[in-house]
Parts: C-alpha cells; sequence; structure tokens
C-alpha cells in the first residue's frame, strides 16, 4: 500500500496532493466548493480516472455542507449547478460521470429530509466511494498478480497507480500486489508525453515503495520488446465499452499494437466503474483534446517554433481484440468481448 493519501478530508474540507507539484514538490491543496474541485480536476491537480470519481463525489459532498444553512430553492439549484459543473471538468474517464451518477442516487433517496442530514448523507456516500476504491484495488491486484511471474520486467504507461485512485492502484496495484507475495517485478515506464505522468508520478511512486522503475522515452517500447527485454504490459483505463476497447492514455494502443506484434500479453486492471455499459465501442467514447500548450513545451520552456499547427489529443482507443485480459475486482476476464462484459456488469 501507498505511504501516502492522494485525497483525504480534513476539517470540513477536502485536500488533495498537488500532482502538477510531483515529484520537486509533495503539497497538498485544500477545496471548499464543487466549482474549485471541478477546476482542480480539469487543471490537473487530480487525474487519474478512479481517483477523478472520489473528487467529484467530494465535489457535490462539500457544495451540499457548504449550502446546508441556505434557503430550500437556493439548496436545490446549488447542488444542480454542483453536478453541472463538475460533469463539465472532463470528459473521457468514465468514473467521473459513475460517481455523479451514485451521488445523486443518494440525493434522490434523501428527498424531504432537511438539508443537514442530505448534506451529511451525501458526504457519507463520497468517503464510501473513497475507502470502496481503495478496498476494490486491493482486491484487483490480488487476482491480477498471478499473472506476473517471478523476476518479470513489466511494462506500464502513464500513471495508473495509487496517485490514480485513492489508494494502491490499478495497473500499479497489481505490481504492488505482485511485489507483496514476493515476487521480484521490475517496472520499465514511458515518459507518457506530453504531460509527463510516467516520468513525473509514476517513476515516484515506485521508488517510494522501493520497487525498482527505469523510466524510458514512450518510443523506445518497441525496441525493447523487440530485444526480449519485456515479459508484460499492464495499464490502467478511463473507459471500457460494452465490447471491451478500452480508453486509456495516448500512447497505450501504439503499446498495445507492439505488445501484439511481439507476443507480449497486455493486460489492463480497472474496477468496474470503469466499464460503461452505456457505449457499445471504443469509437463512442469521447477522447478529450487539451490545449496545444502542452504539447509545444512544458511549464516556462518552450521548444517548437511560434506559429506551428499542434494537436493533444490525451487518450486513445485499444480496441479488445488486443488486450489478453482485463483485470477487475471480479477477477481476470481473459480474451474481452461483449458477451462476457455483460455478464460481468450484471
Ligand atoms: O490524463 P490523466 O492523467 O487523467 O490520464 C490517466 C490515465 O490515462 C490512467 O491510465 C487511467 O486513468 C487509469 S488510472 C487508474
Amino acid at each position: 500500500m501507498a505511504s501516502f493519501e492522494t485525497l483525504r478530508w480534513r476539517d470540513g474540507r477536502l485536500e488533495m496532493v498537488d500532482q502538477r507539484a510531483l515529484p520537486a514538490r509533495y503539497v497538498y491543496l485544500s477545496f471548499d466548493s464543487a466549482q474549485a474541485v471541478a477546476d482542480g480536476i480539469r487543471n490537473m491537480v487530480v487525474r487519474g480516472a478512479p481517483a477523478i470519481g472520489c473528487a467529484a463525489a467530494y465535489g457535490v459532498a462539500l457544495e451540499a455542507v457548504r449550502l446546508k444553512d441556505v434557503r430550500p430553492g437556493d439548496f436545490r439549484s446549488g447542488l444542480e449547478l454542483a453536478f453541472v459543473a463538475l460533469a463539465k471538468s472532463r470528459p473521457t474517464a468514465v468514473n467521473l460521470f459513475w460517481a455523479l451518477g451514485r451521488m445523486r442516487e443518494k440525493l434522490k433517496a434523501s428527498d424531504g429530509t432537511d438539508q443537514r442530514t442530505v448534506a451529511a448523507v451525501l458526504l457519507a456516500e463520497a468517503h464510501a466511494i473513497l475507502e470502496e476504491d481503495v478496498r476494490l484495488n486491493r482486491r484487483m491486484g490480488e487476482h491480477g498478480a498471478v499473472l506476473l511471474s517471478d523476476g518479470a520486467c513489466v511494462l506500464t504507461h502513464c500513471n495508473a497507480g495509487a496517485l490514480a485512485t485513492a489508494g494502491h492502484g490499478t495497473a500499479l496495484g497489481v505490481i504492488r500486489s505482485a511485489v507483496a507475495a514476493g515476487k521480484r517485478i521490475r517496472v520499465f515506464v514511458g515518459e507518457t508525453r506530453p504531460f509527463l505522468q510516467g516520468a513525473r508520478l509514476t517513476a515516484w511512486e515506485l521508488q517510494q515503495d522501493g520497487i525498482p522503475v527505469t523510466l524510458i522515452a514512450d518510443s523506445s517500447a518497441g525496441h525493447l520488446m523487440n530485444r526480449g527485454e519485456i515479459d508484460a504490459v499492464i495499464v490502467g483505463a478511463d473507459r471500457v465499452a460494452a465490447n471491451g476497447d478500452v480508453a486509456n492514455k495516448i500512447g497505450t494502443y501504439g503499446i498495445a499494437v507492439l505488445a501484439q506484434r511481439h507476443a507480449i500479453p497486455f493486460y489492463v486492471a480497472c474496477p468496474l466503474s470503469t466499464v460503461d455499459p452505456g457505449v457499445a465501442s471504443g469509437a463512442e467514447i469521447p477522447i478529450e483534446e487539451r490545449g496545444a500548450d502542452e504539447i509545444v513545451g512544458y511549464g516556462e520552456t518552450r521548444w517548437a517554433p511560434e506559429g506551428v499547427a499542434a494537436r493533444n489529443p490525451v487518450f486513445d482507443v485499444t480496441p479488445a481484440a488486443l488486450v489478453t485480459a482485463l483485470i477487475t475486482e471480479k477477477g481476470v476476464m481473459t480474451a474481452p468481448d461483449r458477451y462476457k462484459i455483460r455478464r460481468l456488469c450484471e
């Protein structure tokens, strides 16, 4: 289990590790309204599918707590605005909408009770979502750990660790559980251009845990596979369609194609809250495009010529046919397809 909390409730506020500052600085930022949380999600203070789901749940709860003593009409309309702001914060990871759906159900169920009780119920639900996420990640880790053999060298992409969840992680959770079971696992992580989640976050997380990690340029993956230096690939997911197609961080699709070419297993670890039976295939998953500023430079540094055109799609879709197995809290599903996914969601 990672030794830090990505999100925590302190003195009536949500605190989140500012992931933009890592690895140079490990600091928490404090949030006291839904709009502040929505901005934090959009600006990447918090990122990673399950983590933004947890943050969104707290965003709703914070707003209810903040407005608990206003007039009933203002309470209702304030909460509606909170749902809208949070739903607009990022489009691809379905966990955000899943968490808002759960909060909506609680709100409906508490209809007719006083506002203070509603606020308490919503806060309790946000806590429950957070705690549940850690529990499910641990279960997923145990299921997935058996797939990694002692001495394996595993490639991961982006950050699907404790920072991307409420704790333990999805893909990194599987690695953590394998290590906890006594297996010697070495990890390669791609930088994950352009936002560098691999270089800044995954490398930091694994270092904290003492798990051997080697950072590579994203474009090195094929070369290392070709030389037999990678035994398995494991990544997280932002949304899995009803047919098993997987949306994850940009670059994942290319790695999956390379893995198939080299007969290397390609595993996806995600909780059921990442599976969206409402989209038939990956083609229907909304893919976020972020600003060109993330492509033409980083921070204060600019390396591309002024005026150059740039595009920045930040997720891609890996067809189910390239996925060796999907690891969820319910177990390991080999060769996911629409029939198996339907049964999984029952
Ligand atoms: O843009 P990000 O950093 O939110 O993207 C995160 C990813 O793509 C992760 O791989 C995914 O959310 C799985 S996290 C357990």
